[in-house]
């Protein structure tokens, strides 16, 4: 039996991984709520989602730091999502960092989805790098967050293949595509308690 999880996102911009995520909820399909969305851009289309979904959403201005949550930033942030009983942290496309105090207010329970099969092409533009390096394949990586660069104990990988013909857009909308089912899949198994951490390996239980 899973229990209801509190989710907050925290995003940078689009948001259709929130959305996925959203309508994973909506459906059954995840047995979540979500708390409240932030983001550390004040127009990010991710704010405008959540508020077309009743969902409380913030931005919180993250300067003077222009890569990390850190400092103020960061306690108004673990504030927000606490008051609005969040009890998971689901990463959507936030393009910072994340510090010690987020980590220590929600121990193994940060996750974030990249773009490619970590941990090859960490960092930005992952599709590019991907496609300009030549690799045949890629795709995404739902993780745990601890203090690196996409670097966490990976909870599950959905592959893409490159195509000859394939763009940067193309092969990034393929990607997300992918994204959209491996996260709400992901958040389910942590909603049900079947991940295990051992060290890099997590587990998924039956
Ligand atoms: C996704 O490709 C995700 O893997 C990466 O940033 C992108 C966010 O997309 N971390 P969206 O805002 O969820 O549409």
């Amino acid at each position: 039996m899973a229990n209801l999880i509190s989710i907050a996102v925290l995003g940078s911009g689009n948001g259709s991984n929130f959305e996925s995520i959203a309508n994973a909820v909506e459906s059954g399909m995840l047995s979540a709520r979500i708390a409240c969305v932030i983001s550390d851009v004040p127009d990010a289309f991710i704010l405008e989602r959540a508020r077309r979904r009743n969902i409380p959403a913030r931005h919180i201005d993250c300067a003077p730091f222009k890569t990390k949550l850190d400092g103020a930033a960061e306690r108004e942030a673990v504030s927000y999502m606490q008051r609005h009983g969040a009890d998971t942290v689901a990463l959507a496309g936030f393009m910072r960092i994340v510090k010690g105090g987020l980590l220590a207010a929600y121990p193994n329970r940060i996750v974030n989805i990249h773009p490619s099969l970590l941990p090859a092409f960490p960092g930005l533009e992952s599709w590019k790098q991907a496609l300009e390096y030549g690799a045949k394949w890629t795709g995404c990586t739902v993780h745990f967050v601890d203090g690196g660069m996409d670097t966490g104990p990976i909870i599950l990988q959905r592959a893409v293949p490159i195509l000859d013909d394939d763009t940067t857009e193309s092969l990034h909308a393929r990607i997300q595509e992918q994204e959209h089912a491996a996260y709400p899949q992901a958040l389910q198994w942590l909603a049900e308690g079947r991940l295990q951490v051992q060290g890099r390996r997590v587990l998924v239980r039956a």
